[in-house]
């Protein structure tokens, strides 16, 4: 056997540019093991990144926080790795104490991430923690309100319910991007941040057209689910 010495491996990691195509290629692989189980393509988390970040972009955040924000934010489910099987692929709606199980993800997701040192990881850390907190002080882990709930939160807090809205899921079927909508509309200032949902719905058509043209949900049909 061959002994690789540290230097033959610092070679072979910074090779050209490879350095920067491994950090994507592991990240989408992270993502993908985040989602695996409740779903067959990454496809959620990486609608779930692209679009917080257009709609940080759009509230005027700055570029790095819009950058980190868009790796950071597909992480947000990572947690959902330590939650049984029988309470993620389960048809149907949870039972309160399976529900106090699933609520876990957060704190498991937050766990897994808070002693990175980078900037993305401590955001993707921050959103795991405070997805599901929400506007009126209802949400989870800490029945966070308003702007106690970090604004990375708010923003992946809206892209995903409405992304959870308009798919299939283990629980429930998909409802019509309008339907989702409207419920996100009803929900400002109560679930949801009054100025993210503003913009969000400032931007109803590009994000309709994205989910029509660009991730194929047609008549409430997600292409590529198993
Ligand atoms: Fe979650
Ligand atoms: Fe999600």
């Amino acid at each position: 056997m061959r002994n690789f010495t540290n230097q033959n491996r610092e070679d072979f990691i910074t090779r050209g540019a490879q350095e920067e195509k491994v950090f994507l290629e592991m990240m989408r692989i992270i993502y993908k093991l985040s989602e695996y189980r409740d779903y067959k393509t990454y496809e959620h988390t990486m609608r779930v990144g692209w679009l917080s970040a257009r709609l940080a972009d759009s509230l005027n955040m700055d570029k790095e926080f819009v950058l980190a924000l868009e790796y950071a934010a597909p992480l947000h489910d990572i947690g959902k790795i330590g939650i049984p099987d029988s309470i993620i692929l389960k048809p149907g709606k949870l039972s309160e104490q399976e529900f106090e199980v699933m609520k876990k993800h957060t704190i498991y997701g937050y766990e897994l991430l808070k002693n990175s040192s980078t900037h993305v990881m401590k955001m993707a850390a921050e959103i795991a923690l405070n997805h599901h907190e929400r506007w009126n002080g209802s949400g989870y882990p800490r029945g966070l309100k308003e702007e106690q709930i970090p604004v990375s939160a708010q923003i992946v807090g809206v892209v995903d319910s409405f992304d959870a809205m308009v798919t299939d899921r283990p629980y429930k079927d998909a409802v019509s991007l309008e339907e989702a909508f409207k419920e996100i509309q009803i929900n400002s200032g109560i679930l949801y941040s009054p100025r993210v949902v503003e913009e969000f719905l400032r931007h109803k058509s590009e994000v309709a057209k994205y989910y029509t043209d660009i991730h194929g949900v047609v008549n409430n049909q997600v292409l590529g689910r198993r």
